[in-house]
């Protein structure tokens, strides 16, 4: 795989010293709150893994599955509920964990939608902004890292449903998804 990587952006001792720092940062701020972290999968699924240990004040987590993307690399707008949330919001501090925020399409409806459903509040934390490309307006309330307006994987972060597994996150060379 690290042959389809044209650049290395976060190693993973980068990675790991922002997650300590986001993870310390929501401690405080969730302190005697009744925090729910909702991951959205898949590409989030590494990063909520590594958050959530970061964490040391007592949480619940619960999965949700929206599509947007297909398997290409631009967003077609288009937001689908795959699966839904198990847990009934009221009453909860929901912070959404995401892996990038791209466009901000799909956050800003899921957001609007959770909402409505009458939590006690809602938090965006994203590993990634990508904020050139901001469409929807939307703003996290916590952020990793800022990337430049390029195609990257790993960490979670999926082309076509591939390099997921890898542990840092790089730049994908642009010959693998313009063939
Ligand atoms: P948005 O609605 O444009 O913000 O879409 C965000 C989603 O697009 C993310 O959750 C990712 O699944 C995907 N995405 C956006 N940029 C990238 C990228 O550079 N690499 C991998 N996936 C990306
Ligand atoms: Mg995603």
């Amino acid at each position: 795989m690290r042959e389809d990587i044209e650049r290395i952006l976060l190693n993973e001792e980068q990675i790991h010293t922002i997650v300590a720092g986001l993870g310390r940062r929501i401690s405080t701020d969730y302190q005697g709150k009744n925090l729910l972290m909702v991951s959205v999968l898949k590409g989030s699924v590494v990063f909520m893994a590594d958050l959530m240990r970061a964490i040391d004040i007592p949480c619940r987590i619960d999965f949700m599955a929206v599509s947007s993307y297909g398997s290409g690399v631009k967003t077609s707008g288009v937001v689908k509920i795959v699966k839904d949330l198990d847990i009934n919001l009221e009453g909860y501090d929901l912070l959404i964990v995401e892996d990038i925020l791209d466009s901000g399409v799909t956050l800003s409806y899921l957001k609007k939608m959770l909402m409505d459903r009458g939590p006690a509040s809602v938090r965006i934390c994203t590993f990634l902004d990508k904020p050139e490309r901001r469409k929807a307006d939307i703003i996290p309330d916590y952020v990793g890292a800022s990337v430049p307006d390029e195609f990257v994987v790993g960490y979670g972060l999926d082309y076509d449903e591939k390099y997921r597994n890898l542990p840092y996150l790089g730049v994908l060379k642009e010959a693998v998804y313009s063939k």
